[in-house]
């Protein structure tokens, strides 16, 4: 059941393959506070969500307070290592369990105490003993489904979505030249960026903009791109070859880092772009991975989040700090580049008078992902 006006599906209706006739998503997808309403439950509260690296929870006990879908969950790694998840949410009346992130062995209610283990069982509720029919065994936290894959993690809301493997499709074997669960999250950054949520992840996925946005930084190292992959899973997936690292800018390319282990051929020379849909995204380069993830805050104000992640052997190397710095660098201007053009976007869309456009021939990622979104937005 979706709640989008009629016009709305009708606009929807005009975003399907091929791309090359296909029109954009409508703008009220970008600035209706309907549609985000039906995205959060559509997108956020039914698929599997990528949260990010799953290096992020590396010891028992460590957590985040996260929000998914406008719904509290709390992300942990349980004392055998698991990675779980739960609603974030007491079960005696309702308070928000944990705040922020951090390393706790057990969670305790900062409202009336009721404590709860690393599994969600609750252990301590006092001043209960009064209840004689007062079972700690049924009130446990709320479990939601958690795994982890190619080392990102992934949680899901709904019990009765598909597995992450059905879900995930070849995920796994387009990846598989890059050793993506072996890489090491170095770097993680927090912000917040003024534009819908999509608009964030779109312009990491298109080449489109990168001479006009980028082309003092870094976009002529990237050539024409491959054609898009074709996937079977809920993910788009784009190779282009570079000249030099895409993690570094142009002026920059001595400082790159050793390739990544075991890759080898075109692989050498180029990046690959993922679209993990609804809201994760990443660029697995020769010798780095980046990552964003970009959940909404509101219909123009999106939380992003940016990893940047090597293998431990490049890690391990002498002066590795000093060269990611550089890769570094490179990732927060170009991201100041976007946040420039995706904040203007945002005020071009909000006019009565924007209208869905036509796809570019360097938009397929794009252009895939909007495709999924309509047959979800829609899907009875
Ligand atoms: S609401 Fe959590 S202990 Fe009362
Ligand atoms: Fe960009």
């Amino acid at each position: 059941m979706t709640a989008l006006p009629r016009t709305l599906q009708d606009d929807l209706a005009r975003v399907r393959p091929p791309y090359a006739q296909s029109a954009t998503l409508p703008p009220a997808c970008y600035h209706d506070e309907t549609v985000l309403a039906a995205e959060q439950a559509l997108l956020f509260r039914r698929g599997w969500v990528g949260i990010g690296r799953a290096d992020r929870w590396s010891k028992p006990g460590d957590f985040s307070a996260l929000d998914i879908g406008g719904v509290p969950v709390a992300v942990l790694r349980d004392k055998e290592g698991t990675l779980r998840a739960y609603a974030n949410t007491c079960r005696h009346r309702g308070a928000k369990l944990l705040e922020g992130c951090g390393n706790t062995q057990r969670i305790t209610c900062p409202f009336h105490a009721w404590t709860y283990g690393l599994d969600g069982a609750l252990r301590g509720a006092p001043r209960m003993a009064h209840a004689p029919d007062f079972n700690k065994g049924d009130h446990g936290m709320i479990p939601f489904r958690a795994e982890e894959r190619s080392g990102f993690a992934f949680v899901c809301l709904d019990q009765e979505t598909g597995d992450i493997d059905g879900w995930l499709g070849d995920f796994d074997a387009i990846h598989s030249p890059w050793p993506l669960d072996q890489l090491v999250t170095t770097r993680r950054r927090e912000l917040e960026v003024g534009c819908n949520w999509k608009l964030f992840l779109e312009v990491f996925n298109e080449y489109y903009h990168l001479p006009y946005v980028h082309g003092g930084t870094f976009g002529e190292i990237y050539g024409e791109p491959d054609p898009v992959d074709e996937t079977t899973g809920a993910f788009t997936s784009q190779f282009g070859l570079t000249k030099g690292t895409g993690g570094l800018k142009e002026s920059e390319q001595e400082f790159a880092l050793a390739p990544m282990p075991g890759l080898n051929g075109r692989n050498c020379d180029g990046t690959r772009y993922t679209w993990a849909y609804p809201a994760m995204t990443f660029a697995a380069g020769t010798d780095a991975m980046w990552v964003y993830e970009a959940r909404p805050l509101a219909v123009d104000r999106c939380h992003v989040s940016m990893s940047v992640c090597f293998p431990q052997a490049t890690i391990d190397t002498d002066g590795f700090a000093a060269r990611a710095d550089h890769y570094y660098q490179r990732m927060d201007e170009a991201l100041e580049e976007d946040r420039g053009m995706l904040e203007r976007q945002q005020a071009g869309m909000t006019s009565p008078f924007a209208r869905q456009g036509r796809f570019g021939e360097l938009e397929p990622s794009v252009a895939n992902f909007a495709f999924w979104y309509a047959e979800q937005m829609t899907a009875a």
